[in-house]
């Protein structure tokens, strides 16, 4: 000990590399507090450099994020690294911000992984012109093949053979979910964007389908939040490794299946959004100079679409027979009003108004599943003053949904299970306000419509022809609630029994 002490007081260069140090330390904590002294919203003191990185716990981060919120209130600042984060927190601020100031909080934030995968272009990690062209594309064209209405009602009935099919095959002995509920949630985009389902024993599919859920969980990896937070330093990290060479190889399959489409493209027919894209695209190459209709939107928009509907519409119907499976007796109440009500023969999309606890079953399981906890980072396209805070042009803000769909002033019991939730005294459905899984505003889910009717008919038909139970010798007490981590929440891996009813 002495002798490192006669080495720190003797060597000069030490000396000169702390002074350094501890200027270098003083000037950047001097940084951080002179910002927060102008009209900022208020937030735990960052440490120069690290900023609140040490308090957050980086594989939950919504959950330090909720805590912080009942110290620091509606409108807080964290700092990721040296990056400063605008959070919005309860059902009143999100709304406020996402809906009434909707443009001024309506860009994306592009993080380093995303922009190492989607490089500015598609709908999900994109802004301005180009942005809003994909997006009114994608919405119009998927309106057109039928979403939110009957023609897709048509196709998910048809899906819904296959993923009994698929689980009748385990003759009610356990298996994971995760698989079937993936390929058949995939298999609805896949029939509105390229006009044809796979079948689930296609490799290229199941390869497919893999890559992108496995883009999705490493993506909120703890070591994703470090890349992006200092993406100079750790590009080598093993994650960002496997997320880009898995989007690598999904582009390579997309280009191969858009490749088959355009060889067999007849012109004014359009069997999927893909077939709607060339034509488009072949229109304005020829009209429009610098059009946004070239091939890497075309391949970012399919990306997206199958990135951002087939995990979280699969996990919201994993955790719904999760929950069934743990709490027998609503389960019980679902099948015995889908017997009344339907009966034996198909469930259709008009049923729902007639199955009120039903529909109640399956909002509440969104609300408490609450799979995409902190939005998609978003970013103010200008400076606004927000509930008397300044907020500066290009401030990356999250709106905290987990904030909304637990808000205790919102709902009677935000952290259980409470189909009584969207049930009034008579047990008719009831809509919610703080009920925003979706998010809102300008950046809100563009397939809402179609994960609904998803979730409605996947669910019904499920329920209708299955008794779902924990695998023999594990206790309905004993299933897990908590989630995996990563982007969008999963829950943990888990196997369940399917038992027919037949
Ligand atoms: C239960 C199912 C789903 C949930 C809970 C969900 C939730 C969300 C949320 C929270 C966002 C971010 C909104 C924001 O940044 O404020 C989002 C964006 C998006 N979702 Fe969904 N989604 C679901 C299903 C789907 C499906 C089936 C599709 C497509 C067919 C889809 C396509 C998109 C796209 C393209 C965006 C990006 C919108 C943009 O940046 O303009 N989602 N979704």
């Amino acid at each position: 000990m002495s002798l490192l002490f006669d080495y720190v007081t003797t060597s000069p260069t030490t000396i000169l590399g702390a002074v350094f140090l501890l200027l270098l330390l003083y000037v950047v904590s001097r940084s951080f507090s002179s910002e927060r002294s102008s009209n900022e919203p208020p937030g735990p003191r960052p440490l120069p450099l690290l900023g609140n990185l040490l308090q957050l716990d980086l594989k939950r981060p919504y959950k330090t994020l909720c805590e912080l919120s009942e110290k620091y209130g509606s409108v807080f600042t964290v700092y990721l690294g040296t990056d400063k984060v605008v959070v919005l927190a309860g059902y009143k601020a999100v709304k406020e911000a996402l809906v009434s100031c909707a443009e001024e909080f309506g860009d994306r934030h592009i993080s380093p992984i995303f922009h190492d995968i989607n490089q500015g272009h598609g709908i999900l990690f994109a802004n301005g012109e180009s942005w809003k062209e994909m997006r009114r594309f994608a919405l119009s064209t998927m309106r057109d093949f039928g979403m939110g209405k009957r023609l897709v009602e048509n196709k998910i009935l048809e899906e819904c053979q296959f993923l009994m099919q698929m689980m009748e095959q385990h003759k009610g002995k356990p298996f994971d979910t995760a698989c079937p509920m993936n390929y058949a949630t995939s298999n609805i985009i896949s029939s509105i964007v390229y006009g044809s389902r796979f079948e689930y024993d296609d490799p290229r599919f199941q390869k497919l389908v893999r890559r992108a859920n496995e883009n999705i969980r490493l993506a909120g990896s703890a070591s994703i939040q470090v890349y992006n937070m200092f993406p100079r330093l750790v590009r080598w990290i093993k994650n960002r490794q496997l997320i880009v060479t898995n989007a690598e190889n999904t582009i390579r399959d997309v280009k191969d299946l858009i490749l088959q489409l355009k060889e067999t493209l007849t012109p004014h027919s359009c069997r999927g959004l893909v077939d709607c894209f060339l034509d488009r695209k072949q229109k304005e190459e020829q009209t429009v100079k610098d059009t946004y209709y070239h091939e890497r939107n075309l391949i970012f928009m399919i990306t997206n679409l199958f990135a951002a509907g087939t995990d979280t519409t699969a996990s919201t119907l994993r955790w719904g027979l999760l929950l069934m499976a743990k709490y027998p007796h609503i389960q019980d109440q679902v099948q015995e009003e889908l017997s009344t009500v339907v009966g034996n023969r198909q469930v259709q999309i008009d049923d729902r108004k007639n199955l009120p606890y039903t529909d109640a079953v399956i909002h509440e399981t969104q609300r408490l599943a609450n799979i995409v906890p902190m939005a998609i980072p978003h970013k103010t396209s200008r400076n606004i003053t927000f509930q008397g805070y300044f907020i500066k042009q290009g401030t990356v803000v999250f709106p905290l949904l987990t904030s909304v769909l637990y808000d205790e002033s919102e709902w009677e019991s935000p952290h259980t299970f409470n189909p009584s939730h969207f049930l009034d005294k008579e047990g008719k459905f009831i809509r919610r306000d703080a009920f925003l899984p979706f998010s809102a505003g300008r950046r809100a889910c563009l397939g809402e419509s179609l994960a609904k009717m998803e979730l409605f008919l996947f669910f019904t038909t499920l329920l209708q022809r299955f008794r779902f139970t924990p695998a023999p010798g594990v206790a309905e007490d004993d299933l897990d609630l908590t989630s995996s981590v990563g982007f969008t929440l999963t829950p943990s891996p888990h196997e369940l029994c399917a038992v027919s009813r037949l």
